[in-house]
């Protein structure tokens, strides 16, 4: 069975900042239960080490990366058997917060020696020189921040199979042309098909162009990056390497986003006693200062406030959506702007639209449990995991037509509905009426409370665990050794 080590620079609860911390953490799980032998590597944020301590930390091994001494520590997952490995080295790792920016949310000006780090060491232990007698099979990469590790890693002429996984194109990891010099990597990687783009240095690009196999996490949005609206300018590269490329559909954590055993909320429950979901609506309202009542829909939002969450298309469609006399529940953190006008917006409506600027993982489980509808109007959205949770919930997911989105909600009419297809509401264009549009067409139908239920429980039942994804990311792993193999047997 593969041995695959996994580098991710979140993974939760260790550290999570979006949905790369949730998948970080479930999909290597999946993978270990479907029999793979997996090591997580991640850096040991203060955060991080503070939350393994009670696991247990032991040092394993140390090695000198341009000129910093680094340490590798071995602890598990929280409440997992799932091994991970923290890269240790407090001038660049050991400053708290969150992990990319600064509290203004300005970049961390070191970010690419940050992350370089990272992809050495990564390096170091995938050809097992690092002393940890492990080797893996596949080197699984997550985003930019891991985007040398396949560049670094393509000239070895024995090393594991590489696949990189995009969970967001949007996200670069651009720098200057200094930076490749002040990285120490060699001056024929400065060329438009490397690492080179428009001018600057592209982490991402580099996991796109060296890795042998890519993957991004749904269908859709794997065909979408192929084209000029989505592919953020790498459409053209992403294109040359179809045949490389799958869109593999990211699962949930069935266990920690269950309602059934959530200990988050208030009142648990599960199908067969929906009618409590009713209970964590009424404690919400009342937690958040929102009008205490049963009948009003209440539609909620998690989520980082930036562009790609189409918050400026909510803040354009609130009026008419608070004039059909809905609740709004919001939770998130961003762009300064965005949580001004948010702040501004829930000031015009008291007791009617909540907002809490910040990140709260209580909060999260009780806005999915507590809303009737949870909005999600992304301008695009790689997979999208609020959506799942909102479907596992009996929460109706009103979402804009893109990425993952499309994948995992089916639109409410008539016919989807009696056929138990239905389980959300889906609009297209990306336009404030098209949106008040479908969140218009959502309260008219729970108003009809046997129809409503109807699509709450379609929702419930659907499946989205990790089962086949993780099956098909298996898959790929095979083929990726085995064409590594013949590129040995045949020296290239
Ligand atoms: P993205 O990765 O683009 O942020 P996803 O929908 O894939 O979007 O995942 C977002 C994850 O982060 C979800 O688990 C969501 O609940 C969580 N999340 C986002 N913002 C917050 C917040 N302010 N507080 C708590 N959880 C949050
Ligand atoms: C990204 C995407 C999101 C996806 C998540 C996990 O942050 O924005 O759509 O669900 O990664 O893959």
């Amino acid at each position: 069975m593969f041995k695959v080590l996994f580098v991710t620079s979140e993974a939760a609860p260790l550290m999570k900042t979006g949905g790369l911390g949730d998948v970080s953490a479930s999909l290597p799980r999946a993978l270990q239960s479907l029999g793979c032998k997996m090591r997580l590597l991640m850096p040991a944020y203060p955060e991080t080490l503070e939350r393994a301590k009670a696991g247990g930390i032991t040092p394993v091994a140390e090695t000198t990366v341009r000129g910093q001494v680094v340490r590798i520590l071995q602890t598990r997952l929280p409440g997992t058997r799932l091994a991970v490995w923290l890269v240790e080295c407090p001038a660049l790792f050991g400053r708290a917060g969150n992990p990319y920016h600064d509290d203004q949310g300005n970049d961390w000006p070191d970010n690419a020696e940050r992350f370089d780090l990272l992809c050495r060491v990564a390096c170091e232990v995938a050809l097992d020189r690092i002393g940890l007698n492990w080797q893996p099979d596949v080197v699984h990469c997550n985003d930019w921040q891991t985007g040398l590790v396949p560049v670094l890693l393509a000239d070895e002429p024995k090393r594991p199979a590489t696949l990189f996984t995009v969970h967001n194109l949007a996200y670069h990891g651009r720098f200057p042309y200094e930076t490749l010099i002040k990285l120490g990597l060699p001056e024929r990687l400065w060329d438009y098909r490397a690492l080179e783009f428009h001018g600057y240095l592209s982490l991402l690009k580099g996991g796109l162009v060296f890795a042998d196999r890519l993957t991004t996490v749904s269908p859709h949005y794997a065909e979408e990056i192929q084209g000029p609206d989505q592919g953020q300018g790498l459409d053209g590269l992403l294109r040359l390497r179809r045949n490389d490329l799958d869109g593999i559909l990211n699962g949930i954590d069935d266990q920690l986003w269950d309602p059934a055993h959530d200990h988050h909320l208030p009142a648990t429950y599960n199908l067969r006693t929906l009618p409590r979901k009713a209970v964590n609506k009424a404690q919400l309202q009342q937690e958040m200062g929102l009008e205490e009542s049963a009948e009003r829909p209440l539609i909620g939002f998690i989520g980082r406030l930036v562009e790609q969450k189409g918050i400026d298309l909510m803040l354009e469609s609130l009026d008419a959506i608070m004039g059909m006399g809905a609740q709004f529940v919001m939770l998130g953190s961003g762009q300064p702007e965005y949580e001004k006008a948010l702040k501004a917006a829930a000031g015009r409506y008291p007791g009617r639209m909540a907002l809490r600027l910040g990140y709260d993982e209580t909060l999260a489980h009780r806005i999915e449990a507590g809303a009737d509808m949870f909005l999600m109007p992304s301008r695009f959205e790689p997979c999208g995991l609020n959506q799942l949770y909102s479907l596992r919930y009996g929460t109706v997911p009103i979402v804009h037509d893109v990425g993952g989105l499309h994948d995992t909600v089916v639109n409410t009419d008539p016919i989807s509905l009696e056929s138990g297809a239905a389980t959300g509401f889906i609009f297209s264009p990306a336009t404030p009426a098209a949106l008040t549009e479908a969140v218009s067409r959502a309260l008219d139908l729970y108003r009809a409370p046997a129809d409503w239920q109807r699509l709450q429980a379609i929702g419930m039942t659907r499946d989205f665990s990790w089962q086949r994804s993780g099956r098909a990311y298996m898959a790929l792993y095979a083929d990726a050794c085995k064409a590594r193999t013949q590129a040995e047997t045949n020296g290239t």
